[in-house]
């Protein structure tokens, strides 16, 4: 029987499918969720797919829509005609008669993303761009035939002192009848005391803004009240441009390969962000409409994919962005639904590779106002360093691909219910424990049958616990003389069994293979070897503190990532592990205008070293491959208990 691959997205998913097997078959078969409330009979409608059409060189593949069996009558009667034409299926009725990648929307997915981008309890002191302003106007009289602007401007000055704002064209039109309704008393929503945003009749007191963090592979919105600063809802969403390419490099290729590929990818974020709007401000009793301001952060080529500019000049040496000043832009003509006169703020960008992200991580961290050494790194798809302290700040960036986020790894997945998200191997009996998302207790206390992958925070455990068992060694071989059913060959290579296939929901075991080992030190090296050239730039042999920022499944464990090597050695009490910095950034850009205006300086201020003029990367790198490094001294690490 022929096989066809097919390939899940945003999850990432892939395998080979026999012909002729239901796209709603081929998910269960990977471990993908997809609704079914019917179970398949064809009447629910929830199981709705997409397929993207195109040559997909990341995957090896040519996508079609022909590629799935003709479209059916059952399906006819469950979808609507727009749906028919942008090639909405139900995966229930297709199946795959060639290769597909199959686009799963959030509506259809089970167990959803959790990306644990959660807003930190950060102290923010409030200061917002957009500010409301209640005023009183006298009545216009024949004797007094003021306009209306005039009159709402000599108000605002009496009773706040603010000089003459501009007002935006839609709430120019709006005035009149805003002044009237409210009797003459109106709010005034005022962008940096410079700009009329919007006039409401009578006394308004609550406005709304949203952070945004635009990561390669997960979106996050942060919905704050203007007044208070108080967070009023989460929401995030898989970066529907995976579909594209799984990192920064790839997506900007298919940009370049695509005479629409930068519309396409483009409006994948914009729908995206705007579905995201929806949802939370929804659940929060809110209308998209009542969002009067946005911050944003993304990394360089999020930056100019999301604003629309061609990204290609980042995918050359010497990879230079179009800008690197904050940007102020209505978010009308960026296509977001949110109140159409709200200004969307970008944070400026370091470099090409170091974007308005490491700024939020910046302001959100403030390294430059600590005396202690500070090696921030922000683990994404790309790895971005921050080094330094009040006198002198580096920055660089390296190429450490998705594999510390769960992907490119053999069960490696997102951060979604399901995904082992913790592991420890016991010394003596090299059995494990492991914990997954969306549930409390750990394996074997709780007997789990649900797990379905590794995601980042699981790997970077897994990886470092083979390590500390004496499972691999320093340079990250598989031993392969333990009696340990667990250590066993597949294909003529190592792997080591994580969970049986009675503990998954695959119907088969999660390992993590010597190539998992591979990928996790090429990565882990390429961080390890950036720090160190940092380092040396700044002429120092020691860190003195170090933060570990990403949005990861869970927390990174810092002992574990010091195990590994992710960074050179450090008193662990001074490592700790933050979370998504980047979109407490964007937060406090929202919430506090001023740091604004920090982000702006200190991101001038930082140096960008290029790692890929460094002569010594290359040998650095190599050293740092081994486990935790080659040569490299760790006296803060416990020591280890296996009997290697
Ligand atoms: S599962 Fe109900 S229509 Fe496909």
């Amino acid at each position: 029987m022929k096989r066809y691959q097919a390939i899940f997205q945003p999850s990432g998913r892939r395998g080979e499918i026999p012909e002729g097997t239901t796209v709603l078959e081929a998910s269960r078969l990977l471990g993908v969720g997809i609704e079914s409330v019917c179970g398949g009979k064809k009447t629910c409608g929830k199981c709705r797919i997409r397929i993207d059409s195109g040559t997909f060189d990341q995957y090896g593949i040519h996508s079609h829509p022909d590629h799935l069996s003709p479209f059916t009558g059952e399906e006819g009667k469950l979808l609507g005609e727009n749906e028919r034409a942008q090639g909405v299926r139900l995966a229930c009725a297709a199946t795959i008669q060639g290769d597909v990648l199959i686009v799963v929307p959030e509506e259809s997915q089970t167990g959803k993303q959790v990306v644990r981008k959660e807003a930190s309890e950060k102290k923010i002191s409030l200061n917002p761009a957009v500010r409301l302003f209640p005023v009183t106007l006298p009545f216009p009289t024949l004797n007094d035939p003021l306009g209306d602007y005039e009159r709402l401007v000599a108000a605002l000055l009496e009773r706040f002192g603010l000089q003459r704002p501009g007002i935006d064209y839609p709430a120019l039109l709006a005035l009149p009848g805003a002044l009237r309704k409210g009797n003459w008393t109106v709010t005034a929503a005022i962008w940096m005391e410079r700009e009329i945003l919007a006039v409401f009749p009578g006394e308004v007191e609550e406005a709304y803004g949203l952070a945004i963090d635009i990561g390669s592979t997960t979106v996050a919105g942060y919905l704050c009240s203007l007044r208070t600063g108080k967070l009023v809802g989460t929401e995030s969403r898989m970066n529907p441009q995976v579909t594209y390419g799984d990192d920064v490099i790839a997506r900007i290729t298919y940009v370049m390969e695509h005479p629409d590929g930068l519309e396409k990818i483009r409006g994948a974020i914009i729908e995206c962000l705007n579905d995201l709007i929806r949802t939370v401000t929804g659940n929060a009793g809110l209308f998209p409409s009542d969002i009067l301001d946005i911050a944003l952060v993304g990394n360089t080529a999020m930056h100019h994919l999301f604003v629309g500019i061609d990204p290609h000049p980042l995918g050359i040496s010497p990879f230079t962005p179009a800008v690197h000043r904050s940007l102020d832009i209505k978010a009308r003509d960026l296509g977001l639904a949110v109140h159409p006169a709200a200004n969307v703020h970008i944070l400026p960008i370091v470099a090409g590779f170091v974007g308005a992200d490491n700024v939020g991580v910046l302001i959100a961290e403030e390294p430059y106002r600590r005396d202690e050494m500070t090696l921030i790194i922000d683990v994404g798809t790309n790895g971005e360093m921050i080094l330094g302290n009040r006198k002198k700040l580096l920055s660089a960036s390296c190429a450490t691909g998705p594999a510390l986020e769960g992907a490119h790894i053999r069960f490696g997945m997102r951060a979604a219910p399901g995904a082992i998200e913790r592991i420890r191997i016991d010394r003596e009996t090299l059995e494990v424990s492991f914990k997954i998302i969306g549930v409390e207790r750990w394996r074997p206390e709780f007997r789990i049958k649900s797990a379905l992958g590794i995601c980042g925070s699981g790997v970077i455990d897994g990886v470092a616990e083979l390590y500390r068992a004496g499972i691999i060694d320093q340079s990250g071989r598989f031993r392969t003389d333990l009696a340990t059913p667990r250590l066993r060959m597949a294909e003529g290579k190592p792997e080591f069994v994580i969970a049986w296939p009675d503990e998954t929901a695959l119907g088969e075991a999660i390992t993590i293979s010597q190539q998992d080992v591979r990928s996790v030190q090429l990565a882990k090296g390429a961080l390890y070897a950036g720090a160190k050239l940092l380092m040396k730039e700044l002429g120092i042999e020691k860190l003195e503190r170090v933060v570990l920022a990403g949005a990861f499944g869970s927390y990174i464990d810092k002992t574990e990532a010091m195990i590994l090597g992710m960074f050179p050695d450090c008193n662990l009490d001074h490592v700790s592990s933050v979370g998504n910095a980047a979109g407490d950034g964007a937060r406090i850009a929202l919430l506090n205008c001023d740091k604004r205006l920090e982000a702006e300086e200190m991101a001038r201020q930082v140096e960008y070293l290029e790692l890929t003029l460094a002569k010594e990367f290359q040998q650095e790198f190599t050293s740092a491959l081994f486990i935790p490094h080659m040569t490299d001294a760790f006296p803060h690490l416990p020591p280890l208990d296996h009997k290697n």
